[in-house]
């Protein structure tokens, strides 16, 4: 941030003044988002784990999901999908002021992924940090971006949703590793005395549901040691009936809380835009705010649960797809671990055609965050994975072709 009284450049300036300051909207005037190219299908899971195609699709509606190459990482796939979302927005990335990036797979404890996000997109002036609210994290991020735009300490605020979780799953666990894939999505919230954007914000955390989905080791209460790694406490647990339970009952009246405050009812939102953990989920939602399934976006077929990057992920193939409007009312929802649920209803301002060519005009292979000299970290690639990673046509470049403190190599594939 660079100003002196908290008013970002270009924002309202009403520190001093005895003018009565007009409303500061918040809109969302870019989106975007990157999944690695790989796929893991429900087949390849077959061959990992006593699960089938079946069972997965019938109880979880997902049939494929995303797997991050070797010289992929959050920060990488959070950049692509950020300037993607700055290219829809048609405006320089040093123009955003805030940077919120919302993961449960950081590439590092410190220092924030958003710190090295804002490098890689080429940002001086921003301030960068990470979002902890697990699934919900990207719906926390964006009400955090839409109270510093109304407050007039931002102008450009860039929110991101970025998780590698295939490197967090234990492939021994049918009831974990089957359900969560890799991506990211983002979106830009701007500053404007028009009507409409970001119009009623509900969020909610209930900490008697903190260990249904956890991961044990790695922090403060359980450092990293030969111990916690023999008892698989670095990978993702979950109760998956009791997660269930806390989503069907808590998502509907979520985004109905949202909605309300906007003083609008369900009817009057044209797409629900839900996080994409299990399709029995989403139609419990539908059923719960009595709309019809067509009412609420889906691609938990293709990408499974990516977590914090799911509903950015969700947004912007809606709106690239022609499901969202300008003058459309539309409503994010989230739920996840701590356990935390969030909704926004927004009023879409944006002409949806600004986000359809940044998959273009951005390609991954340009986008680099730049790593630590001295230092090469080990194969981030699960052994349980490798195999289907090494088949003919991968993606996967070379673990050796990433040097640190080196550029990538420009020969890598595009994937979209
Ligand atoms: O972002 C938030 C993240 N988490 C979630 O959203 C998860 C929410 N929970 C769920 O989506 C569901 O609870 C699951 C998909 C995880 C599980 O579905 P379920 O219908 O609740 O199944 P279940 O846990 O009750 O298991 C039913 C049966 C069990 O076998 P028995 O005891 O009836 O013989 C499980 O052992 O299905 C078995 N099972 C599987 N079978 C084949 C569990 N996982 C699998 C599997 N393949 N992958």
């Amino acid at each position: 941030m660079h100003s002196a009284n908290g008013t970002a450049p270009g924002a309202s300036p009403s520190v001093g003044s005895t003018a009565p300051r007009k409303r500061i909207n918040a809109h969302v005037t870019g989106w975007g988002r990157y999944v690695p190219a790989q796929i893991l299908s429900n087949k390849d899971l077959e061959r990992m784990v006593d699960t089938s195609d079946e069972w997965i699709v019938s109880r979880t509606g997902i049939s494929e999901r995303r797997v991050a190459a070797a010289h992929e990482t959050t920060a990488s796939m959070g950049s692509v999908a950020a300037l993607r979302a700055i290219h829809a927005a048609g405006i320089d990335p040093d123009e955003i002021d805030l940077i919120l990036l919302a993961t449960l797979t950081p590439d590092y404890w410190m220092p924030s992924t958003a710190a090295l996000v804002k490098e890689a997109i080429g940002n001086t002036r921003a301030a960068a940090m990470d979002v902890a609210a697990a699934c919900s994290g990207f719906v926390y991020g964006f009400a955090t971006a839409q109270a510093w735009i109304e407050s007039g300490l931002a102008k450009h605020v860039l929110v991101i949703g970025a998780e590698l979780l295939t490197r967090f799953l234990d492939y021994t666990d049918r009831g974990t590793c089957i359900l969560f894939g890799d991506g990211a999505g983002a979106a830009v919230l701007s500053a404007s005395e028009e009507p409409g954007g970001s119009l009623a914000i509900e969020l909610t955390t209930e900490p008697q549901g903190a260990y249904m989905i956890w991961l044990p080791a790695g922090g403060a209460k359980s450092p990293p040691s030969a111990e916690t790694i023999a008892r698989g406490e670095h990978f993702i647990r979950m109760e998956g009936k009791e997660t269930y339970r806390f989503a069907t009952r808590t998502l509907a009246s979520t985004a109905l809380e949202s909605v309300r405050k906007a003083g609008l009812e369900p009817d009057d939102i044209s797409l629900f835009i839900p996080h994409q953990a299990n399709i029995r989920i989403i139609e419990a939602v539908a059923k719960g705010l009595d709309l019809p399934m067509d009412r609420m976006y889906t691609n938990v077929d293709r990408y499974g649960n990516t977590s914090a990057a799911s509903v950015p992920i969700a947004m912007a193939e809606a709106v690239n797809e022609g499901r969202v409007k300008a003058g459309d009312n539309i409503t994010i929802v989230a739920f996840g671990a701590g356990f935390t649920s969030g909704a926004v209803t927004i009023n879409w301002t944006a002409d949806p055609a600004r986000g359809r060519d940044a998959d273009e005009a951005i390609r991954p292979q340009d986008v680099h965050v730049r790593l630590p000299v001295d230092w090469d970290s080990v194969d981030p690639i699960p052994p349980a994975l490798a195999e289907i990673m090494a088949r003919p046509g991968t993606v996967n470049p070379p673990l050796d072709d990433v040097v640190p403190g080196e550029p990538e190599p420009a020969s890598h594939p595009v994937a979209r």
